[in-house]
């Protein structure tokens, strides 16, 4: 099950404004990936193309053999029924409460009768942890809450692939924790191709198997978690460790003074990769590979620390 995401040579601007060229990569069907990249990388905008919001330049996105750079608005509107999506605030309709907001999308895309609507709805507040708060309006709820609501509502066609446009922000990190484990329940129990967008640099670490990290209007790179977070590779190593030591600075890229003027500090040492979130226990394991395996595979020595519980608690 999830559905495999194939992007090939994707190009997109606004009038003379080029957000990315040439991003190039494939979502594995059923696993988990995190695009990162500096605020204003198009992010955003490179999700919105994912679903046909916004037309590519050139380039493609094959999913089950449609191109949705290119298909027909009939084509496109197949294709969406396999997209959930979390948008980043929610998007919740204020006067509504959170049963008919959760219900909405199978009152407006499908004929089912209210009470199969019913055991729909319910059964993903309890996936999200909202039951009992069906009655209760956006605006009453805190927004971790809303955030799982928005979720419930992402899943109620049962979507193939899911997509995330930044879930944690504005929770506490209690709150993004609970979330994160929740994502990789979901992901153990509906088996559908999740791609999400955060700044969270633990989220990044420990929830996906795949990362990708726009910068500098490309895809500066895109792989397995573990050759991320073990990657020399200056603007990977210093996005993914929170470091100001780097190419990249506040307005995205530091000037050539700033480089010159750093160019013999001391990098700290790789931070240990974390060990990747499990499923909760009750829950099946999802099918990923063993810590340290691509590590392996690879000939690469991972930081001192790395895949003990204790770098996973770090
Ligand atoms: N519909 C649009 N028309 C014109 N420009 C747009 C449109 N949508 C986005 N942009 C521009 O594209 C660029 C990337 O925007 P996007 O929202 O994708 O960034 P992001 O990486 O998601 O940033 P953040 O991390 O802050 O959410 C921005 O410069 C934005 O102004
Ligand atoms: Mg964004």
């Amino acid at each position: 099950m999830g559905v495999e995401i194939t992007v090939d040579g994707l190009t997109k601007s606004f009038g003379k404004q080029l957000i990315w060229a040439d991003v190039s990569l494939t979502v594995p069907a059923g696993e988990i990936c995190v695009m990162l990249g500096p605020s204003g990388t198009g992010k955003s905008v490179f999700l919105k193309a994912l679903i046909g919001l916004l037309k590519p330049d050139s380039g493609s996105i094959i999913i089950e053999g449609t191109d949705i750079a290119s298909c027909s608005e009939k084509d496109l509107y197949e294709i969406r029924k396999l997209f959930g999506v979390l948008f980043q605030d929610g998007a919740m309709f204020g006067s509504m409460n959170l049963y008919d907001n959760v219900a909405f999308p199978l009152r407006e895309h499908t004929k089912k009768s209210e009470s199969e609507i019913r055991d729909i709805v319910m059964e993903k507040m309890d996936l999200v942890g909202l039951l009992g708060a069906e009655d209760k309006l956006p605006g009453e709820i805190s927004g971790g809450m809303r955030k799982r609501a928005g979720l419930a509502r992402a899943l109620v066609l049962d979507p193939e692939i899911v997509l995330f446009d930044e879930p944690d922000s504005g929770l506490d990190p209690v709150r993004t924790a609970f979330l994160n484990q929740l994502i990789v329940d979901l992901n153990a129990q509906i088996d559908a191709t999740f791609l999400i967008v955060t700044h969270d640099i633990n989220t990044a670490r420990t929830v996906p198997d795949n990362i990708g990290l726009l910068y500098h209007k490309h895809l500066a790179m895109f792989g397995p978690r573990e050759m991320l977070l073990s990657s020399e590779e200056p603007v990977v190593r210093q996005f993914l460790n929170a470091q100001r030591v780097g190419p990249i600075g506040m307005s995205e890229e530091k000037d050539a003074d700033e480089l010159l003027a750093e160019k013999d500090m001391d990098l700290p040492p790789l931070p240990p990769i974390a060990l990747q979130l499990e499923p909760s226990n009750g829950i099946p394991r999802r099918s990923q590979r063993p810590p340290g395996e691509w590590c392996r595979e690879n000939g690469i020595t991972p930081p001192p620390g790395s895949f003990t519980s204790d770098a996973a608690l770090a």
